[in-house]
């Protein structure tokens, strides 16, 4: 079993039954997903919103019930992937574009787990693309912004076009090689209009479960 599959299937041992499950987005969560149907078979009964419709493709297929984020009054617990952790547990995410959905769903959760291979474990944030989801309106304006701020953005492509989001957003990817304060950097950002939101996550995961070679690792806040 890869490093990925066996953080993702520790994971499921934190749903119990009764739970309404944020599922996070990406490969990770895949691994995640197939072990939740597993125990959903066996007689586990949850709830569930996705972060993504990929996710919700996925999970559906799989017999997960995946509920309209409308229909749900609280999340107990969401389960999400990250591009890199630092060993505050503060991350990058948004590799796969969904940071967007994932923040808001990841917010309003009770508890976060993420789950990471071991290469995602890093001292200092930054080397990993800095994803920031912008509005297609304008969004050269901020492209030239971040230009000039030195943050060397580009816009991430799908098949020669400009990717577009769940949310019909763009994302410019800042390759900054090291993020000195997190929170400082977020805030600034997020000053600029026309920017959705930002791939960094402060604060958020309360654990984080680590694959390392044949086992696995668990880091609490
Ligand atoms: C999606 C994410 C993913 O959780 C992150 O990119 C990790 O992906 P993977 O599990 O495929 O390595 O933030 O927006």
């Amino acid at each position: 079993m890869n490093e990925k599959q066996l953080a993702a299937e520790k994971s499921v041992e934190f749903i119990k039954d009764g739970m309404i499950v944020g599922l996070g987005t990406g490969s990770t969560v895949n691994f995640m997903l197939k072990k939740l149907s597993e125990q959903i078979k066996k007689g586990l009964k949850i709830k569930a919103v996705a972060t993504s419709q990929l996710t919700y493709q996925l999970a559906s297929a799989l017999g997960i019930e995946v509920m309209d984020t409308e229909l749900v009054n609280r999340i107990d617990l969401t389960i999400d992937g990250a591009d890199e952790v630092d060993p505050n547990l503060n991350g990058i995410k948004g590799g796969g574009a969904a940071l967007l959905y994932e923040k808001i769903i990841a917010g309003n959760s009770t508890t976060n787990i993420w789950i990471v291979d071991s290469s995602k474990l890093v001292n200092k944030l930054g080397k990993f693309p800095l994803p920031v989801e912008v509005v297609p309106y304008g969004s050269n304006f901020l492209f030239s912004k971040f230009e000039k701020m030195k943050f060397n953005p580009s816009f991430r492509k799908f098949e020669g076009k400009n990717f577009i989001t769940d949310g019909g957003h763009f994302i410019i990817d800042l390759n900054l090689k090291i993020i000195n304060d997190s929170v400082g950097l977020e805030k600034e950002l997020k000053k600029y209009a026309g920017v959705v939101e930002v791939g960094l996550f402060t604060g958020i995961a309360d654990i984080v479960i680590a694959g390392k070679g044949d086992k696995v690792e668990i880091f609490k806040k």
